[in-house]
């Protein structure tokens, strides 16, 4: 039986107010895990707790982490799925300093506070899983909907994942990242344009938008020790897009 249901573990997962990581935070809590949400909007509404924290901001990174530690007296996290992050789309040419930095910035440096404020103390502890999101947009250009800034972010988001891994790995600390194809959440603005939505799933061999539930379940898998052999690797999660 799946090690996600049966073992009370302790997770962190970042960007928890929507999407998917109130997806997984959500499939976590119900499967008895002790959860705790970090987001720069705290969702009164969680059966949890969730924090306030800017993944961007090292000293919030900071305080976040002192809250969580102070929620598990002092115990470290068994998992982390990093979920906060932004999207935006603009050509290269109209894509200047100010909005690389806002997104590269807060994607690629809110891994890197994030993981470290978890993987310094699962070290400590002797073990631990890291996940962070990446995107279908690390591996693929999108004539339809140019993404420079954010692509990139996700390119460094899988190379943080290998190095964490190799880091980390000798000390029972896994690093994965999952790559989501086009996942109907708030972050997701196609579906507002119909003609481009249609374009979208012909691009798409299950001819659908997964859900963030779908992206969920393979989070907490990779959190469990069900992927205790799993490192250093980035799982696809696009209805086969990737491969098309
Ligand atoms: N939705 C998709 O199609 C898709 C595809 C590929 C990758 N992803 C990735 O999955 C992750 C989750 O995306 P989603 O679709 O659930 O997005 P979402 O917009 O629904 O949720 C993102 C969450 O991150 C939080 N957040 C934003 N900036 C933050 C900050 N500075 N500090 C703390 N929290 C912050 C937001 O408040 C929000 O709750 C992101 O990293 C995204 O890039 C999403």
């Amino acid at each position: 039986m799946s090690d996600t249901s049966t073992t009370p573990r302790r997770l962190v997962v970042s960007g928890a107010g929507s999407g998917i990581g109130r997806a997984t935070a959500d499939l976590a809590h119900d499967a008895g895990w002790s959860v705790v949400g970090l987001d720069l909007r705290p969702d009164g509404d969680a059966r949890y707790p969730v924090l306030a924290c800017d993944v961007g901001d090292e000293e919030s990174v900071r305080e976040a982490f002192a809250g969580v530690d102070r929620l598990w007296a002092g115990a470290a996290p068994d998992a982390l799925v990093h979920c906060a992050g932004v999207y935006r789309f603009a050509p290269a040419v109209a894509t200047g300093a100010a909005d690389w930095d806002a997104v590269v910035g807060l994607n690629a440096r809110g891994s890197l506070l994030v993981a470290a404020a978890a993987g310094r103390r699962m070290v400590a502890q002797g073990g631990g899983s890291v996940t962070l999101l990446s995107s279908i947009a690390a591996a693929r250009g999108d004539a339809g909907e140019p993404s420079a800034a954010y692509s990139a972010s996700k390119g460094a988001v899988e190379a943080l994942t290998r190095q964490l891994a190799v880091e980390w790995g000798p000390d029972g600390v896994r690093c994965n990242a999952v790559a989501p194809g086009v996942i109907d959440t708030p972050m997701t603005t196609v579906s507002a344009d119909p003609g481009a939505f249609a374009q979208v799933l012909g691009r798409i061999p299950a001819r659908r938008l997964g859900t963030a539930a779908e992206v969920a379940r393979v989070c907490l898998f990779l959190s469990s020790a069900d992927a205790s052999y799993v490192n250093g690797v980035v799982v696809a999660v696009d209805g086969g897009q990737g491969a098309a």
